[in-house]
């Protein structure tokens, strides 16, 4: 009986049933090493143009985020600023008071109400699957709760955030504390290769929660073109975008803004999709989206997205 188990599991492997891992430079999960600029420091740090202080227990505590800029949004629900019970993070703490959050979540500024509950309710049922983060958080969020952030995060317009460029190759880096990726100091270069690496603009005050400190994504060179034909049209591989997303690709009917994003959440995006790790009803309008994208295809799709003004 093993025997036939493992004969059938060679040929389910033999016939790529088994996807290969998610690749670690675009799903951050894994740290690589728990530190992070400055945040050795002692007392209570600053960033610039804010009048206010926080010590980085402060800065990294989940369940009360620093909000550097309380002028900037209107007043948060709790749920985004303290979280609720032990279990729901402050939503705040990981997409930033500013809602664009890090490369290594995601933004929520630009996205209407209904696109957020509707995640938030397929975080909750699996069909979109972040078992490390969104799936345990929509597991435990009131009904109440989701709908006081969703309506807030709505109110929020997005940044510039992210600045794309192609490169051969890019300073050697690694997942650090918070899941950031940082330039690993005296590490030299490396080749870039097929890979999204998105590093902060400025570590140390990206590290402290600013959010006015955005990040730099490096694409492979050619991206940004091959990226723009098949966002366009298709390129024979898949669908216009702007027929869903809106001729601006900032979001119509069901489909969000996609104009602005964060290359490396994009790719995880399209790469979820793809292997089924984000489903639901409406996800499913993006499978044959999909369905026929490279790897390279979705990095320069990505690339180029990024790109754009949000
Ligand atoms: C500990 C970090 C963390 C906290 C706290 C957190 N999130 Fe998230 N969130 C993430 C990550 C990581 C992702 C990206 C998952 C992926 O790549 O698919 C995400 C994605 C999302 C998305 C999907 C965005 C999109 O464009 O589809 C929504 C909506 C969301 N979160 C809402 C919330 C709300 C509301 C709260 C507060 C109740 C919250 N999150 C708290 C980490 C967090
Ligand atoms: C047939 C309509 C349709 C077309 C064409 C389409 N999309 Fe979508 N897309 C959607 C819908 C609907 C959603 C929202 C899915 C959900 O609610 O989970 C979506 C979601 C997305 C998301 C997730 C956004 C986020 O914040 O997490 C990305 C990325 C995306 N689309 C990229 C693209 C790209 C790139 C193209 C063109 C190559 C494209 N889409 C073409 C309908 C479409």
């Amino acid at each position: 009986m093993q025997k036939f188990f493992a004969v059938i599991a060679f040929a389910l492997f033999t016939l790529g049933v088994f996807a290969a891992e998610p690749p670690h430079w675009a799903y951050p999960i894994v740290v690589d090493k728990p530190v992070a600029p400055g945040a050795d420091a002692t007392g209570a740090v600053q960033i610039p143009g804010s009048a206010r202080s926080y010590t980085y227990a402060q800065i990294d505590d989940l369940m009360n985020p620093p909000d550097w800029f309380p002028d900037s949004h209107a007043p948060a629900p709790n749920v985004v600023k303290s979280g609720a019970g032990k279990t729901v993070l402050a939503c705040g703490a990981c997409h930033l008071m500013s809602g664009m959050g890090h490369p290594e979540s995601s933004h929520l500024a630009g996205l209407t109400a209904d696109y957020i509950l509707r995640q938030l309710a397929d975080f909750k049922s699996g069909a979109r699957k972040d078992p490390t983060r969104m799936n345990g958080i929509a597991k435990d969020l009131s009904d109440e709760d989701a709908k006081q952030a969703a309506e807030w995060f709505a109110t929020l317009k997005p940044l510039p955030w992210t600045k794309v460029v192609e490169a051969d190759s890019v300073s050697k880096s690694f997942i650090g504390k918070g899941r950031m990726r940082f330039v690993l100091p005296d590490g030299g270069n490396e080749a870039l290769g097929s890979r999204i690496i998105e590093l902060p603009q400025d570590a140390l005050n990206a590290a402290r929660r600013d959010p006015r400190s955005g990040f730099i994504a490096y694409v492979p060179a050619g991206s940004l073109a091959r990226g723009e034909a098949l966002v366009k049209n298709g390129g024979g591989k898949t669908l216009a975008c702007g027929a869903c997303h809106g001729p601006q690709l900032k979001g119509l009917a069901d489909a969000p803004s996609i104009a602005g994003m964060s290359p490396l959440y994009t790719y995880r995006q399209l790469h979820s999709l793809q292997t089924g790790a984000r489903g639901g009803a409406s996800a499913a309008m993006m499978l044959p989206v999909v369905a026929k994208l490279s790897e390279d295809d979705m990095i320069a799709i990505s690339a180029y997205l990024g790109s754009l003004a949000p």
